[in-house]
């Protein structure tokens, strides 16, 4: 008998892939340096006529907000309405007066500029106009959301988020450490602009903490046990773009090179994460800000060298590729490495000063969803084992 070969092979590789659900909403992606202007063409083609904009309170009164009012009234004939968000990460009341501000304008083209938080807080704002509030109302995976008539243009001034093309966003309450996810594919942004010249002005610090939440998006996407064939290559670019280019755009902030390569990264990275979702170093990182205000980068820093000797036995080839494109022995070593490169290897004692209070971001870290599609399943036990851990620096 006679083995069609190459079929037998097609057949065993389809049967060796788990089923899979890849989920992807942003209809437009523009990249370009000082592609800011683009904003006028997006509007022209449409037609649009309200403009509103959301903006980091970092950028109120400056240069660039000066720049995007000059776009926009060039593009709609309108004065825009702006809305600035605190830079600390938004709470339900900031949100609710986002959309207050953006209800006042009726607008059809929404711009968003800034980080994570900003971006977060004006796609949950701009729900706020299309459902009844107040923005509890609206929080919760699977929630059905009416979409907004706008158009959400998202515009990254950090690169690490990836919140101007994933479907989710955290937003506090009221203060308190209980935060509000939201996930909707109406949510999302429908162009997300990517403009390497609004991300030179980010301090080094910045740059170092949302890289490195880039990272860690890549690494726990890549060995999530929700990982396919569709997150793995924007993994494994956002991987390789961050391992060349994170440390070169901290030391040299106007390199427009490594600019360009960790804004790509940092969405790539979202793309990946927003099927594959993340693993234990998100578990630990959103309780640490949460309890000890631990800035979510670098709690995440904190613990991916530590998440990921953990996961190290169940790896394998991803294992080995990890080490590779970061240049270690281990992938865990490699990410310690990085982690010192970048000025972020502390000891988890500098934020977590009692072992009561390492008891209560264990026992908070365990109930995290990110747990359960970690690759090594972990018990309370082994989260108390890596926070242990975490209390010494790797020496990078
Ligand atoms: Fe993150």
């Amino acid at each position: 008998m006679t083995v069609d070969k190459s079929r037998a092979d097609k057949t065993s590789l389809t049967m060796s892939i788990q089923p899979f659900t890849f989920l992807h909403s942003t209809r437009r992606v523009i990249f370009g340096w000082d592609s800011l202007v683009q904003l006028d063409a997006l509007a022209k083609e449409r037609g649009l006529k309200r403009p509103a904009a959301v903006i980091d309170e970092y950028f109120a009164g400056t240069a660039l907000q000066d720049r995007l009012r000059d776009i926009l009234i060039r593009a709609t004939g309108t004065e825009p309405v702006f809305h600035a968000i605190p830079s600390h990460e938004p709470d339900a009341p900031g949100v609710e007066a986002c959309a207050a501000t953006l209800a006042s304008a009726n607008p059809d083209f929404i711009v968003v500029v800034g980080g994570g938080s900003t971006m977060d807080a004006a796609k949950v704002a701009r729900m706020l106009l299309s459902n009844p509030g107040p923005a509890a109302a609206i929080a919760g995976f699977g929630m059905r959301m009416t979409p907004h008539a706008s158009l959400l243009v998202a515009v990254p001034t950090t690169a690490g988020s990836g919140a101007e093309v994933s479907e989710s966003a955290v937003i506090g309450l009221d203060g308190s450490d209980v935060k509000l996810i939201y996930r909707s594919q109406e949510m999302t942004a429908q162009v997300a602009l990517l403009d390497p010249a609004l991300s030179v002005s980010a301090p080094t610090r910045v740059t170092a903490y949302s890289g490195y939440d880039a990272v860690t998006h890549a690494v726990e996407a890549y060995v999530s046990n929700k990982s396919s064939p569709m997150t793995d290559p924007f993994a494994v670019s956002a991987m390789e773009l961050l391992a060349r280019w994170l440390v070169t755009a901290c030391e040299q902030p106007d390199h427009r090179e490594a600019r360009s390569a960790c804004l790509i990264a940092s969405m790539q990275a979202a793309i990946a994460f927003n099927s594959a979702n993340l693993g234990l170093a998100h578990a630990i990182s959103g309780p640490l800000s949460a309890q000890q205000h631990v800035a979510h980068g670098l709690g995440n820093a904190l613990a991916l060298p530590y998440t990921i000797e953990f996961n190290e036995e169940v790896l394998g080839d991803k294992g080995r590729r990890i080490a590779e494109i970061f240049g270690g022995a281990t992938a865990s070593k490699a990410l310690a490495a990085l982690r010192h490169r970048v000025c972020m290897d502390v000891s988890l004692d500098e934020f977590v000063k009692t072992d009561a209070d390492r008891e209560r971001l264990a026992q908070w870290a365990i109930k995290s969803g990110q747990v359960t599609t970690n690759p090594r399943p972990t018990t309370i036990g082994d989260m108390r084992g890596i926070l242990q851990a975490m209390r010494t620096p790797t020496g990078g």
